[in-house]
């Protein structure tokens, strides 16, 4: 059993193979959290409940016991209004306008397994025998509302979810005004936060900065996860490092608007919180009806931050994505678009895709702007038929003359959006998202469509299946361009507009379950202006995302650097590109760009028909060691080497489970005179085992290789690189 129940002590107490968290009920009423960390036997966690009366500004919920204050208590599910005075985890307004609620233990039960969220996603057992959940029922009596608040464990994969469910089992409508879906109080906050944050095209930088008192959180409003920040905050503590110290992870299984962070109080402890941002959200529940909240996925490990990666990595690869392509290899791509942008017809199409088949490439994906009337960005959004000017012989000819060169075909669509001169928006104006009477602004000269509703829901899963099926199309880059603004619906009444926001996820959600799970050999990639939507909600529909549109192999250090932190080398879509590089006019080699996109799922963007002889062979040489080293790279363990955040040298590498395969990739940005020599420690390997280093008649120890490490070249020149491939012999 990974959940214990102490009935004498009122106890909960959830172990995974080295986690353990526990909490307990005071005075059989208000669950107070315990402990979170490394695995503890048994339930001797009794020396942690110590409650002492600490300040007379401090309220007494219960008369005489002076020792009991909200103000000070850790709560696993934090109210307001009757005396904790930090952030709470919820607010609720009940139809007389109060906000006060009085949220007492009801009830509790263990399952096997792991239940699934009713229209959101959220990571999975395969078995019951891999989880077990606990559900707490809390009820204020005098509204009779529930929040149930569920806690999954999974034993041998070393996470625990958590979420929140609202019932209205009470006469009259009440309105949640926040909904988190987790909050942990920790004891003191000596304790860094960590998270990614960034911009289009510099997407998920690392920052880390030591707790203050008050509150330190980030978020987006923006209607999605975002690429200005992701929804991911770790605690770690102070000194912890990539391979040493506590760290605790949070991130959130959800693609909208969002909010995460730590409060830290009077009493210097610190309260880390994640859920639903409360920013513009309402939601009006009436009696008899349920609100579930989104996941938490809850990760913590004493080996540092790369523990911490690889429990996220393992479990998102094997228990979040799902699908055909979970488990297989993902293949090497060709995409037009910045080899062509719009301007392209069926020949140029078959040219470029002529030199990636005889090069190894295994599938062609064509972009934007095969649709419609789509020249520019500035139309056909919504209007989802083949554009035959371009393409006379519609999809079945391009698809077809791509699969002749042995080539499989992907297609690029943005079905979320439609452009103001679309044929679906003159047809249908109330479709997008919108005020009435209110300018409707535009982004990428598109609106964004109202996902919220169901007829709107039925279109795209009809148009966008049409023409899957019109053609054998084995892969689909499912993009998103802009931002919400003007959040409102047309068919909602003027009491459920804050709804529309989150509404839109459960039906891009409810679209893309649809989709996916009907086209299941079809290999789905989402794309949010590059990486504005690496999210967990969207890996559990689509295996991997395009990383960011910035493709430039120096950029990219870091962006994958920060997007390994919590997801795996299996989501990240990683692609060389031409130079000088279309985002940032950088000029590096094809070898260091190489080695920085074979690092991910592997791929070129531009266009092959001008590639030299010699670069072809370059390619060529690449193509087929990635094919070699995929298994490895996309399914293997990865640990983090040396951070572009800290210096002028990048390091990364896979190891494959049995530690018999491993390859390293080391990157040198600016060349510096006299410079120290140059040794990376490896890790994950097996000390005990030889390995050779592929390509040399070299074998190192891996007790050496990751002790005294290995030596890498003294380069002449900038953005230098070298992938090093070890087998055991
Ligand atoms: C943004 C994506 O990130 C790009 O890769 C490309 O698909 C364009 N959209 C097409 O408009």
């Amino acid at each position: 059993m990974t959940i214990q129940y102490d009935a004498a002590r009122q106890l909960f107490h959830l172990q995974s193979s080295s986690t353990s968290y526990a909490f307990e009920l005071i005075e059989g009423r208000y669950p107070s959290h315990l402990y979170w960390g490394r695995r503890i036997r048994g339930n001797q966690l009794h020396t942690l409940a110590s409650r002492q009366e600490r300040a007379s500004f401090s309220p007494n919920p219960l008369p005489e016991r002076h020792e009991i204050s909200f103000d000070t208590m850790p709560h696993e599910y934090p109210s307001y209004g009757n005396s904790d005075y930090r952030t709470p985890a919820f607010e609720v307004q009940y139809a007389n306008g109060s906000t006060v609620t009085d949220l007492r233990y009801e009830s509790h039960e263990i399952v096997q397994g792991k239940p699934s969220l009713e229209g959101l996603p959220a990571t999975y057992a395969e078995a019951d025998s891999e989880a077990d959940t606990l559900r707490v029922t809390l009820r204020d009596s005098l509204s009779g509302l529930a929040v149930m608040l569920t806690y999954t464990v999974f034993n041998e994969l070393d996470a625990i979810t958590r979420s929140v469910s609202f019932l209205n089992e009470g006469v009259e409508t009440v309105t949640l005004k926040r909904v988190l879906s987790m909050s942990v109080d920790f004891q003191h906050d000596r304790y860094d936060m960590l998270h990614l944050s960034g911009s289009w095209a510099r997407e998920r930088d690392v920052f880390r900065r030591s707790l203050r008192p008050g509150m330190q959180s980030i978020e987006s409003r923006r209607g999605s996860s975002s690429h200005m920040q992701n929804p991911f905050v770790a605690m770690l503590e102070h000194g912890a490092t990539e391979d040493y110290g506590d760290a605790y992870g949070v991130n959130f299984v959800y693609s909208g608007n969002f909010i995460g962070g730590v409060e830290v109080d009077q009493f210097r402890t610190a309260r880390l919180f994640m859920g639903i941002n409360p920013f513009d959200f309402g939601w009006k529940l009436e009696a008899g009806e349920v609100f579930q909240a989104p996941e938490a996925v809850l990760v913590y490990s004493p080996d540092g931050l790369g523990g911490m990666s690889r429990i996220y990595h393992e479990l998102y690869r094997t228990r979040l994505c799902r699908g055909t392509f979970r488990d297989s290899v993902r293949p090497v791509l060709v995409n037009n678009w910045e080899a062509t942008y719009f301007n392209f017809d069926a020949d140029k199409l078959e040219a470029i895709a002529e030199v990636g088949s005889e090069l190894g490439m295994e599938l062609f994906v064509l972009d934007d702007g095969w649709f419609g009337r789509r020249n520019s960005d500035n139309s056909s959004l919504g209007d989802w038929f083949v554009d035959e000017r371009k393409l006379p012989g519609g999809l079945k000819d391009v698809v077809s003359r791509v699969n002749k060169l042995g080539m499989h075909f992907g297609l690029w669509f943005e079905p979320e959006m439609i452009s103001p001169d679309s044929e679906l928006y003159r047809n249908n104006p109330d479709w997008c998202l919108h005020v009435p009477g209110r300018y409707r602004t535009q982004g990428r000269n598109q609106l964004v469509l109202d996902l919220s509703r169901e007829d709107v829901q039925q279109y795209l899963i009809d148009t966008v299946s049409d023409v899957l099926r019109s053609a054998p199309i084995t892969y689909v880059k499912w993009d998103m361009n802009r931002n919400m603004t003007e959040i409102g619906s047309a068919l909602l009444p003027a009491d459920r507009q804050r709804e529309t926001a989150h509404r839109y996820m459960l039906g891009l959600y409810n679209v893309l379950e649809s989709i996916t799970s009907a086209f299941t050999n079809i290999l789905f990639e989402s794309c949010s202006g590059g990486g504005g939507r690496f999210d967990p909600g969207m890996l559990y529909y689509m295996p991997q995302t395009w990383t960011s549109d910035n493709t430039d192999a120096v950029s990219r250090l870091r962006i994958q650097y920060g997007t390994s932190i919590v997801y795996p080398i299996s989501a990240m879509g990683a692609h060389v590109s031409e130079v000088p590089n279309h985002q940032v006019g950088r000029i590096t080699s094809l070898e260091t760009r190489g080695h920085v996109a074979m690092s991910g799922n592997f791929g070129y963007e531009l266009d092959l028909t001008k590639f030299t002889d010699e670069e072809k062979g370059i390619v060529r040489e690449q193509i087929i060691m990635y094919k070699a080293l995929r298994e490895l790279v996309q399914f293997g363990d990865f640990y983090r080497l040396l951070s572009p955040f800290e210096g002028n040298q990048s390091s990364w590498m896979s190891v494959s489970k049995n530690k018999r395969e491993a390859m390293a990739v080391y990157v040198q940005v600016l060349n510096e005179p006299h410079s120290p020599f140059g040794r990376i420690k490896l890790k994950g390997l097996d000390p005990s085992l030889n390995y050779q280093l592929v390509g040399t008649d070299r074998v190192y120890g891996g007790d050496e290789l990751m002790y005294a490490g290995i030596a890498v070249p003294l380069f002449h020149h900038d953005f230098a690189s070298i992938l090093l491939q070890f087998v055991a012999e």
